[in-house]
């Protein structure tokens, strides 16, 4: 067994990939909290709702609020980190002016599965602070996806996993994709696998089919070519999943292929998709093409994305790469 700790001492690493993984640990540590109050659930008052509405304009759950709280004290203490940015936060939080980097994060994805027991997760993303000894604000956060220098996520499901890569640029030994697992008698993340690989193609597909009618044209076109199976134009049967936690959806699609989809949506005022660019498609983005699949807006490549706020949001198609390229054709054509 390899724990997280053990790991970074022992792979031979960049001098700059030192603040990265100082940042890594420290999100992972606060993973570890959070993991205690979802096993503790009720019995630690952390199920409901906080009683307040966030930037996005959902009803914030408590532990939305606690995630984040525990994610901003630890990452401001961490002398790396120059300034944070969540889904939970009106604007980016300034921290260390010294510090070489910047953090951005879901404190808790898949909200709706707290109170049921049910997977959640947080997501994460590092950015340099291109202004270093200046205090960070939003526009030093719009960076494109290509300019990660890691990405990753904790799982929160019947047990607690990290995944996590760093850039391709900073992976000095070429590991790719990373998955720990949270041993529960010792509190240390071990190994599990390195180097993960999605498949080109795939049989499974993860899709919220209630927005269906409000779905653009190629995407239900999309659909209904999997829903007519082995005898219709694709000429084989797919099967459906959906956590309701994009990490949930992304871990599965890490371990056995598949395709995660948040469409454009016409009922949507901003016709923009659900998710949230700069802290959930980003951060996947980066893990699903490292582990060699594809990850787009149905039309674009998510990372290529100029971001223009940090709370923009964006349609999501990714996973398994012949497929998505298959997306992609179908909205070209459109
Ligand atoms: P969050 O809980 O961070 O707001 O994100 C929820 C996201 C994502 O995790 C999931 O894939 C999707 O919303 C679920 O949306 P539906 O409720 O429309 O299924
Ligand atoms: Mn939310
Ligand atoms: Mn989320
Ligand atoms: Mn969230």
């Amino acid at each position: 067994m390899t724990s997280l700790t053990q790991y970074f001492e022992q792979h031979p690493k960049l001098p700059q990939t030192q603040a990265v993984i100082d940042v890594i640990t420290t999100i992972t540590n606060v993973g570890k909290q959070i993991t205690d109050l979802l096993r503790q659930g009720a019995l630690a008052d952390i199920h409901g709702e906080a009683g307040a509405e966030n930037v996005q304009g959902e009803q914030q759950k408590k532990l939305d609020v606690i995630a984040n709280d525990l994610l901003l004290e630890a990452l401001t203490a961490n002398k790396h980190c120059a300034g944070v940015a969540s889904e939970e936060l009106d604007d980016a939080t300034p921290a260390n002016e010294s510090g070489e980097l910047l953090v951005l994060f879901d404190p808790l994805d898949g909200s709706s599965n707290i109170d049921i027991n049910m997977p959640t997760g947080t997501i994460f993303s590092i950015l340099p602070h291109n202004n270093k000894g200046q205090a960070a604000q939003n526009a030093d956060f719009l960076q494109k996806g290509t300019e990660q220098l890691a990405a990753g996520y904790l799982l929160y499901g019947s047990s607690a996993m990290l995944a996590f890569t760093l850039s391709e640029s900073l992976d000095a030994n070429n590991e790719g994709v990373v998955m720990f697992s949270l041993n529960p008698s010792t509190g240390e993340f071990e190994l599990v696998k390195n180097n993960i690989t999605i498949d080109a193609d795939t049989k499974e597909y993860a899709i919220n089919a209630s927005n269906a009618r409000h779905w653009l044209p190629p995407m239900q076109q999309y659909i209904n070519e999997l829903l007519a199976g082995s005898t219709g134009p694709r000429g084989k049967n797919f099967n459906t999943r959906w956590v309701a936690a994009m990490v949930g959806d992304v871990h599965r699609i890490l371990c056995r292929g598949g395709i995660f989809i948040y469409p454009k949506d016409t009922k949507d005022p901003n016709k923009a998709g659900k998710l949230r660019l700069m802290y959930e498609a980003n951060p996947m983005s980066l893990l699903i093409e490292r582990a060699g699949g594809a990850s787009t807006d149905a039309l674009n490549r998510i990372m290529d994305c100029e971001p223009t706020d940090i709370h923009q949001r964006v349609a999501v198609v990714l996973g398994a790469k012949n497929e998505v390229e298959y997306v992609q054709k179908l909205h070209q054509q459109a």
